[in-house]
């Protein structure tokens, strides 16, 4: 969910659902563990387009929050990144109404993450379980949304990226495709060895020379929307 260089951290946020995760989580701070990684290959922000529409749902969140905030600090161009968030659960975080206006947003939309806000990083959320201030609906209606308010010259400086369930991609992808702009999706497979040994977590990409199996944990997790959704 971060990364500090300077000061040598990182977040991970988990819900422990497994005997790993639950072991992992009972650690006592400060206690050492070890760990590989980064691997495979992240989202690519192409300075061009500096409109970054994020798009989350549930355990899609953490990271996210990580492009969010390292786009907000990078000075490669003057990125400008747009928070879209879902969650059935309660969220994670506190949350506050925005004080960052958003265009297009449905009436009462106007949730926001606190953290975010406070960075100057607007972000809005939805969810059917209703909670206060959230879209009662999918997120990326709220990104539909936002985009119907471009015109086209604005929407050739927008790029999409999506991270959650498979569905959420999908829908991120055909919202990408109604406005013709391009869209990262990071890919979720089981994964066995997570290191490219096991071929387990293979998907069918589309490349300039047909259909090949890549495999999600070192080709990816990161793809082109457009070459693994039709
Ligand atoms: S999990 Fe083994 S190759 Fe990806």
């Amino acid at each position: 969910m971060r990364a500090n260089a300077a000061r040598g951290t990182i977040d991970v946020l988990c819900k422990a659902t497994g005997p790993g995760l639950s072991a992992l989580v009972q650690k006592p701070i400060g206690e050492l563990v070890s760990m590989t990684g980064p691997i495979g290959e992240g989202f690519k922000p192409h300075p061009h387009r500096p409109r970054t529409v994020l798009i989350a749902g549930g355990y899609g969140v953490p990271p996210m929050i990580f492009l969010a905030e390292q786009l907000k600090q990078r000075t490669d161009a003057n990125w400008k990144p747009l928070v879209f968030m879902g969650s059935e659960l309660p969220f994670p975080f506190s949350t506050r109404p925005s004080t960052i206006m958003v265009e297009g947003m449905p009436d009462g939309t106007i949730a926001a993450l606190n953290f975010l806000d406070e960075q100057g990083i607007p972000s809005r959320l939805s969810s059917r379980s209703d909670f206060p201030g959230c879209h009662d609906g999918v997120i990326t209606e709220l990104a539909q949304a936002w985009l119907s308010t471009l015109d086209k010259t604005t929407l050739n400086e927008v790029e999409l990226f999506a991270c959650g369930p498979k569905p959420l991609l999908r829908s991120a992808t055909e919202v990408a495709k109604q406005f013709s702009v391009p869209c990262q999706v990071s890919m979720e497979e089981t994964m066995a060895c997570a290191v490219g040994a096991c071929e387990g977590c293979n998907l069918s990409v589309k490349t300039p020379r047909g259909l090949e199996m890549q495999r999600v944990c070192v080709d990816g997790p990161v793809f082109d929307a457009y070459s693994v959704f039709d």
